[in-house]
C-alpha cells in the first residue's frame, strides 16, 4: 500500500522535472540501433533466439523468457533454470511491476545447517553439492510472468533452447576456457555434471567446438511441452528428491510443489527528476539503490566533476551507508518486517548524509558498531539482460546460479545445473564480522524462506519516456554497478554507451574498502582518496551491464553490449542470422 502511494509520487515528480541534457561531444558509438526492439545478454546465441522472438511480434516478455531458457543452455555459468532472479516489467503505459522467482530454502533447512562442530562456517557446504541449492524458481518465474504479459505460445519460446541443447552448438572461446576449469575442477566429484559438460570420450573443449546437451534437451521439451508443472510434480522432481535423499541433500517433491513466484510492486523513487523502478525485497538492490541515490540528490552529486576525488568520496560514503542499512535490515519480506518505505524516503537520506565528512572517509566498523560483532564473500558470477520491443515494453531481468556454475552439481539425467544459492542467507547467527560476513536476524535461514539478493535490475524513466534499462551480475557488486550506469546517464548526462564504458566502483561497508576498476581514475584522485582515510584497491574489472539506452533528444533505442563480457551482444529483429541468412537463429556458425 504504502510502495504504491511512493510510486505515484514519484511519477508526478518525474513529469515536472526538466530533462538533463545529454554530453554534447561527437558520439561515434552509441550502440546497436534498435528501431523493432532489442535484446542485449552476455550470450550473443541467446540474444539472436531473444531477438528472433521479438520478429515474430512476440513481446518484450516473451522475448525474455526465450532469452533465459536459451541462456540456460548456452551460458552455464549463470543461466539456469535451476537457479532464480527477479524480472521487473515496465509497460508502455509507464506502469511497472516485478517478479520475484528468488530461491528458497529447504522445509528441512535450519539457521545453523552450515555451522561445523566448533561453531565456523563450512563454506565447502554452500560452495557444492547437495546441501547448497535453493528450491529453484526460475521456470515459475518465467511462466508467471509470460502468463500476464506473454503473447506467443510459451512451447514456442522454450523449444529453441530444447533445439539449441539437442542440436548443439559452436562453443565460444570464453564457454570453452569454464568448462574445461569446471570439468577438471569443481565438477569432478559429481558425474551427472561430468557427464553432462566434459567433452565426449575426453579431452579438452576447444572454440569452435560443438556441444550437445542430451538431457538439458529433454528437460526443456519437457517444460516446453507440459509448461512449469513437469519441472516441479512431474519426473524432474521426483529425480531431484531421490538424488537429494541418497546423498545427504535437503530438497523434497513437496519443496518443489510448493515453490511459488510471486508478483510484487517495484521499489519506485525519483532521482534528479528520473523516476528509478527497481527490485523489492527479497532483493536489497532496489531499496540500496534508491537509498545512495537519494544521498547523492541531496549532496547535490551532479555538480561535481565525474571522476573527481570529491565526487568518488561522497558516493563511497553513501554507498557505505546503504550497505550498512542492508545489513541491518533487509531480509525476506514474508518472514521479517523490513522499513523498506522509511529506507527509500528523502528524509532518511538527509539523516544519513549528516553523518558524512567532507574530509574524512567515515570508519564502517563505527557507523555500524551496534551489528559488528567480531572482527574477523559472495560470488559474483549472475548474468543480467535487457530486452525493449517495438511498443515500448522493457524487461530488466537478472537471474542466477550464485557461483559461477552454481553447485556445480547436475542431477543425473535432468542436464541442468542447481544453484548454490544457500549461501546468500547469513550462516552465522550474531556473528558480523570485518570480512563481510553478515549474522543478523533478517536474513537468516529459515524454511521456505527466501535468501537476500543483491540482484539490482532497474529500469529508469522520464515521464512517459524510458531512459534506461540496466542491471548487473556480481555479488554485492551488482548494487554499484547499477548504481555507476544510472549515476552515468542520469547526473552525467553521459550517453549508454559512455555509462556502461565508464569505471566502476564498490564498497560494501565490510570490508572496509574502495574498489575501483583498473585506469579508473588518476594517480593523483587516489591519492587524494588515500588522504582522505580510503582503503583503495585499484584492479580488474566490476560487473556485466547489458543496458538499453532511449537518446534524449532522438527517442532512439540502442542496445548497449557490455565489453566485459567475451560473448555479450545487442541483438535487434534486422541483426539475427534469420533475417540476415535464412540461417535459424542458435546456431552459430
Ligand atoms: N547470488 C547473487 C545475488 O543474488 O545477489
Amino acid at each position: 500500500m504504502k510502495l504504491r502511494m511512493i510510486a505515484a509520487l514519484a511519477v508526478t515528480a518525474a513529469l515536472a522535472a526538466p530533462a538533463t541534457p545529454v554530453s554534447t561531444q561527437a558520439q561515434p558509438d552509441l550502440g546497436t540501433f534498435a528501431r523493432e526492439g532489442v535484446v542485449v545478454s552476455s550470450s550473443d546465441i541467446a540474444s539472436d533466439i531473444g531477438a528472433a522472438v521479438l520478429a515474430r511480434g512476440g513481446t518484450a516478455v516473451d522475448a525474455a523468457v526465450a532469452t533465459a531458457f536459451a541462456m540456460a543452455v548456452t551460458y552455464p555459468t549463470a543461466g539456469n533454470i535451476g537457479g532464480g532472479g527477479f524480472m521487473i516489467v515496465r509497460l508502455p503505459d509507464g506502469t511497472a511491476t516485478t517478479f520475484d522467482f528468488r530461491e528458497r530454502a529447504p522445509g528441512k533447512s535450519t539457521p545453523t545447517m552450515y555451522l561445523d562442530a566448533q561453531g565456523n562456517i563450512n563454506r565447502n557446504l554452500t560452495a557444492a553439492g547437495y546441501l547448497a541449492p535453493g528450491v529453484p524458481g526460475t521456470v515459475r518465474g518465467l511462466a508467471m510472468a509470460h502468463s500476464r504479459f506473454g503473447k506467443m505460445p510459451w512451447r514456442d519460446l522454450v523449444m529453441p533452447a530444447a533445439d539449441l541443447a539437442r542440436n548443439g552448438f559452436l562453443v565460444s572461446r570464453s564457454l570453452a576456457g569454464g568448462l574445461n576449469r569446471e570439468v577438471a575442477g569443481p565438477m569432478k566429484p559429481f558425474p551427472g555434471s561430468v557427464a553432462a559438460y566434459g567433452k565426449p570420450g575426453g579431452g579438452q573443449w576447444a572454440e569452435g567446438d560443438t556441444i550437445v546437451l542430451g538431457d538439458l534437451a529433454k528437460t526443456l521439451t519437457a517444460i516446453a511441452t507440459d509448461g512449469p508443472d513437469a519441472f516441479y510434480t512431474g519426473w524432474i522432481a521426483d529425480t531431484i528428491e531421490k538424488a537429494m535423499a541418497a546423498n545427504g541433500g535437503l530438497i523434497t517433491k513437496a519443496d518443489l510443489a510448493a515453490y511459488q513466484a510471486k508478483e510484487r510492486q517495484p521499489v519506485r523513487g525519483t532521482f534528479l527528476g528520473y523516476e528509478i523502478i527497481s527490485m523489492p525485497p527479497p532483493s536489497s538492490g532496489g531499496t540500496a539503490l534508491l537509498t545512495m541515490l537519494n544521498m547523492l540528490e541531496a549532496l547535490e552529486i551532479q555538480k561535481l566533476p565525474r571522476l573527481s576525488a570529491e565526487a568518488v568520496h561522497l558516493t563511497t560514503e553513501a554507498r557505505r551507508r546503504a550497505f550498512l542499512d542492508r545489513a541491518r535490515f533487509l531480509g525476506d519480506p514474508d518472514f521479517v518486517e523490513v522499513p523498506v518505505a522509511r529506507l527509500i524516503s528523502k528524509a532518511h537520506a538527509t539523516d544519513l548524509i549528516k553523518t558524512i565528512d567532507p574530509k574524512r572517509a567515515s570508519s564502517s566498523v563505527e557507523l555500524g558498531k551496534d551489528i559488528v560483532t567480531v572482527p574477523g564473500e559472495e560470488s559474483d558470477e549472475t548474468t543480467h539482460f535487457s530486452v525493449a520491443d517495438r511498443n515500448g515494453m522493457a524487461v530488466s531481468l537478472t537471474y542466477t546460479l550464485e557461483g559461477g556454475y552454481g553447485a556445480h552439481l547436475v542431477i543425473p539425467g535432468t542436464g541442468f545445473l542447481l544453484n548454490n544459492e544457500m549461501g546468500d542467507f547469513n550462516k552465522k547467527p550474531g556473528t558480523t564480522n570485518l570480512t563481510g560476513d553478515i549474522g543478523t536476524p533478517a536474513n537468516l535461514i529459515a524454511p521456505g524462506k527466501r535468501m537476500l539478493s543483491s540482484m539490482t535490475p532497474v529500469i529508469v524513466a522520464r515521464g512517459s519516456r524510458l531512459v534506461l534499462v540496466t542491471g548487473s551480475p556480481g555479488g554485492r557488486t551488482i548494487i554499484n554497478t547499477s548504481l555507476d550506469v544510472v549515476l552515468g546517464v542520469t547526473a552525467w548526462g553521459l550517453t549508454g554507451r559512455e555509462a556502461v564504458d565508464a569505471p566502476r566502483m564498490h564498497h560494501q561497508w565490510l570490508p572496509d574498502r574502495l574498489s575501483i576498476e583498473a585506469n579508473g581514475v588518476s594517480d593523483d584522485v587516489q591519492a587524494t582518496l588515500k588522504a582522505l582515510g580510503h582503503d583503495v584497491r585499484v584492479g580488474g574489472t566490476q560487473g556485466s551491464a547489458q543496458t538499453i539506452w532511449v537518446h534524449p533528444n532522438t527517442g532512439a533505442i540502442y542496445g548497449v553490449a557490455d565489453r566485459r563480457s567475451a560473448d555479450a551482444k545487442a541483438s535487434t529483429p534486422t541483426t539475427t542470422p534469420e533475417a540476415q541468412s535464412g540461417a535459424p537463429s542458435g546456431v552459430r556458425r
